[in-house]
């Protein structure tokens, strides 16, 4: 079987991504000697239509096989075997890098981690509407005072600015975090303060110095899928408990507690992340009692809570619990992602260890940016500009919601979030979720596929459109496309079974 013929014939809904198994198709290809050293490949176009994938997936495996050394592209010319003694262009003396295949310790990212992957690459690629993506809008960047933040820092502080600071960060960084904090109604000691690049590394070292290989984490069920990855990179097992409307389903989780012992439960608990909900006051207070009962900590991720579309701030469990609560924020959703400044409120031993962590993770985040972002808070612009946040992620909503209203009504249901950058809609009647995924990008628009946030398999077919990042006209024709899609499916009969996670 030649292989063209074995790429025509990929298994779906394996073990292995189309990806993979393309790029695995070619490399067992040319290390067989059928392609050839400087044999050209077929146009991504052609090898998508032979293998019946979407062009990005022949994309992803042809850049793939140009990371494992085994093709080279050429822009206008295509992409070609690599020839046996060719000298890669840069004129370096270098070997094949096609052992490493072999020493690299075996690594198949996990559903969640390739829809992030997409995520990141959907946001920047043309011809899509990524309703797939959790960005910020760019139009809601302070430019001005940022700018004018730097500008002062450099002009005033360079020396200090540029050179190493402490671990845990700057002090009169951790103030200006300790007065928003307060100002949320949850006061914060600055000294229970690290700052962080991101509630995304707030989240791994906190599971870094918490668990141990054979842990065992609880989590939501959906959940954001970098939770699920920084519990698994430990070694520690996962387990997801239900949420509804009402947030994390407390029963269930005493009813695990009864069968396993839990190091940690994972949680927003408000504006969670797909689902847009809080936890509920009762459950909040049966949550707490069940931690302080099975001594086990909470890590508590904030970065929406800012997001309400109405009503009063709810505090976090942080404020009410704090010998229990590792609690995880940023300014990412409401300032700016790019300056990656997040922060970890922690108190007691469990600090220490956070901090021991990021010592030996990067040594501290960046000065010029803790001491940039100390001097924009610091001007008492953050009110104003959460307010602008809020309003523009509030605008996105509503047209999310009118669009489904009127193109996706009859198919789909969701509960309305009460804030946040995300709804988390139910399809029916079920479709093939990786299908449609396939489908929606042949329509020229993308979404997060429920799969990929779930640590359970579950039969209904979910899918997270965010609104915070796309402009109001462009959520709505990416509603009316993804319609499309879905209807398009509906008329052909299912080529697979329901995916495995
Ligand atoms: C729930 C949740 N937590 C954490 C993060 C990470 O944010 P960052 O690292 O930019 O602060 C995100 C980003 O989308 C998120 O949705």
């Amino acid at each position: 079987m030649s292989y063209k013929d074995a790429l025509s014939d990929l298994e779906r809904g394996g073990e292995r991504s189309l990806t993979q198994q393309l790029v695995d198709g070619i490399a067992t290809a040319i290390e067989s000697g059928e392609l050839e050293p400087d044999e050209k490949l077929p146009p991504t176009r052609e090898l998508a239509e032979l293998a019946g994938v979407n062009h990005l997936t022949a994309v992803r495996a042809y850049r793939r096989l140009r990371e494992l050394g085994l093709v080279s592209a050429h822009v206008g010319r295509g992409t070609f075997v690599r020839g046996a003694g060719r000298q890669p262009e840069t004129g370096r003396v270098s070997d094949s890098i096609a052992w490493q295949r072999y020493a690299l310790p075996e690594y198949e990212p996990g559903y969640g981690d390739r829809v992030l992957a997409d995520m990141h690459r959907q946001a920047t690629a043309r011809d899509l509407l990524p309703l797939s993506v959790g960005y910020p809008s760019a139009r809601i960047f302070p430019v001005e005072a940022i700018e004018e933040a730097f500008e002062a820092t450099l002009r005033e502080r360079a020396g200090e600015a540029l050179q190493y600071s402490e671990v845990q960060g700057l002090a009169e960084l951790a103030e200006q975090i300790a007065a928003l904090s307060a100002a949320r109604d949850a006061p914060e000691d600055p000294a229970d303060i690290l700052i962080t690049n991101g509630a995304s590394q707030g989240l791994t070292l906190a599971c870094r110095a918490i668990l141990r290989p054979g842990d065992v984490v609880a989590c939501e069920d959906p959940t954001f899928p970098s939770v699920i990855r920084a519990v698994q990179e430990t070694g520690a097992r996962i387990v997801g408990v239900p949420v509804d409307e009402h947030g994390l389903d407390t029963d269930a989780l005493a009813a695990l507690l009864a069968r396993e012992e839990i190091k940690a439960l994972a949680i927003q608990s408000r504006l969670h992340n797909p689902t847009g909900r809080d936890l509920v006051p009762a459950r909040r207070e049966a949550l707490l009692a069940l931690a302080r009962r099975h001594g086990f900590f909470i890590l508590e991720d904030g970065v929406y809570a800012e997001l309400r579309f109405d009503g009063e701030h709810v505090r976090s469990l942080r404020a009410q619990a704090p010998a229990h609560v590792v609690y995880v924020d940023s300014l990412s959703k409401t300032v700016s992602a790019g300056l990656r400044i997040g922060w970890v409120a922690a108190s007691g031993p469990v600090l220490d260890r956070i901090i021991a962590a990021k010592r030996a993770d990067d040594i501290h985040s960046p000065t010029v940016i803790q001491l940039a972002v100390a001097g924009f808070l610091a001007s008492g612009a953050y009110p104003a500009q959460a307010e602008r946040a809020r309003s523009h992620y509030r605008r996105g909503y509503d047209a999310l919601r009118e669009a489904i209203d009127e193109h996706l009504a009859p198919i789909a249901s969701f509960v309305p979030p009460l804030g946040g950058g995300h709804v988390w809609v139910t399809l029916d009647p079920a479709l093939d979720e990786r299908e449609l995924v396939e489908e929606a990008v042949r329509h020229g628009v993308s979404y997060a596929p429920g799969g990929a946030m779930r640590v359970e398999r579950r039969p209904e077919l979910s899918l997270r459109l965010s609104f915070g990042y796309l402009e109001p006209d462009a959520l709505v024709e990416g509603v009316r496309r993804l319609a499309a899609a879905a209807a398009e499916l509906r008329r052909r009969p299912p080529r697979r079974q329901a995916m495995p996670l």
